[in-house]
């Protein structure tokens, strides 16, 4: 079958064998037979470049549920398959707070935990108590606490040590109840609720807001194929930076350590020329030079050759490794 309608980025590669599957119980009656699987979640994150000779599995595992829950937090369980803008639309309706900022990101629950979603000044990492997993070599249900994970910037265990040898089934989660500590300082926030005269934010507001900077700038993957940001922000030393800055006055940047300093790719990448170029059916997103975008029927192969291309001229210009964020098939 094609997995186009199972991949943001739309690229058309054939699976042989595909298998939705709903419950922990299917899942783990499957990994009696066979190990060899390629897991397909929101398939939002990723490119595929050829067909899949593995069996596809579709993970479809549906559900949330209030563990516990006291005055000032709710304790929740989110199976894999559950949309994950769909879950923070119901939790922002319940008035549960925590995960309003990461609004709209496309993609299922149960790969949040992997990259470590981030947008607006919250990362999901702020909010996961556990991630629960099958282990394929044993197939036993197993969980990690959320210092297990081993979170970083666009980063966890499961793209490490673990990479291939769990499936994740299920994420908990702690939300707010009251007193939400509201993430608006950054500046696209701040200036989306100036703009609507919003002085006292809720939940909601800032969940609208976000949704509104979203659609402004990154292009909807049911209407353009793309994978969202396609490298991740390069953390460079303060001496490169320095030596940047004396060349390039106007580079903009964030703060990580007394060492090292963060340089959003997005500029780099628009600074270079490529934003908003098109090579027939591919190219560099107009509004956000991050994303890498499919106009139709471009191959995995097209996008991932443009994508070093950026990083090579990266690399010449501004001495800067760029790192693919996108998982390349
Ligand atoms: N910029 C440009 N040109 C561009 C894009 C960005 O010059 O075309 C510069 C501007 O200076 C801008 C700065 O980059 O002020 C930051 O841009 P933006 O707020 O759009 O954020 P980003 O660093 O480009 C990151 C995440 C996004 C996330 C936003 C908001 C990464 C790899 N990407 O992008 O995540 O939504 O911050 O928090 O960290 C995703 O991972 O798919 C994603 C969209």
């Amino acid at each position: 079958i094609s997995l186009k309608k199972y991949n943001t980025f739309g690229i058309d590669v054939n699976a042989k064998r595909f298998i939705s599957i709903s419950s922990v119980y299917e899942l783990q009656q499957l990994l009696k037979k066979e190990k060899k699987l390629f897991l397909l979640s929101g398939g939002s994150n990723m490119l595929l470049t050829k067909n899949i000779e593995q069996l596809v599995v579709h993970l479809n595992i549906k559900g949330i549920s209030i563990d516990r829950e006291d005055d000032n937090a709710v304790y929740l369980t989110v199976n894999a398959g559950e949309n994950w803008h769909e879950f923070v639309l119901w939790a922002i309706e319940q008035g549960y707070g925590g995960i309003e900022n990461l609004s709209l990101i496309p993609g299922k629950v149960g790969t949040c935990p992997i990259q470590n979603i981030g947008a607006y000044g919250v990362e999901v990492k702020d909010v996961i108590t556990k991630v629960e997993a099958i282990e394929i070599e044993t197939n036993k249900l197993v969980s990690f606490s959320n210092t297990e994970c081993n979170f970083g910037y666009r980063n966890s265990i499961f793209k490490n040590e673990a990479k291939g040898k769990y499936i994740i089934t299920s994420v908990c989660f702690k939300l707010s109840k009251s007193n939400h500590k509201l993430t608006t300082s950054y500046g696209a926030i701040e200036k989306e609720l100036t703009d609507r005269q919003i002085t006292n934010p809720t939940i909601k507001d800032i969940s609208e807001a976000v949704i509104a900077i979203r659609q402004s700038k990154l292009p909807d993957p049911n209407e353009i194929g793309n994978s969202g940001s396609f490298f991740k922000n390069p953390v460079i030393s303060i001496s490169l930076f320095e030596e940047l800055k004396n060349k390039y006055p106007t580079i903009p940047s964030y703060p990580v350590s007394e060492t090292e300093i963060k340089v959003p790719a997005g500029w780099l990448i628009e600074q270079s020329g490529f934003k908003g170029k098109r090579y027939g059916d591919y190219g560099v997103h107009e509004n956000q030079a991050l994303v890498l975008v499919n106009y139709g029927n471009a191959s995995g192969k097209d996008i991932f050759e443009l994508a070093q291309k950026i990083q090579a001229t990266i690399k010449e210009t501004y001495k800067i490794d760029l790192e693919i964020e996108v998982n390349i098939i």
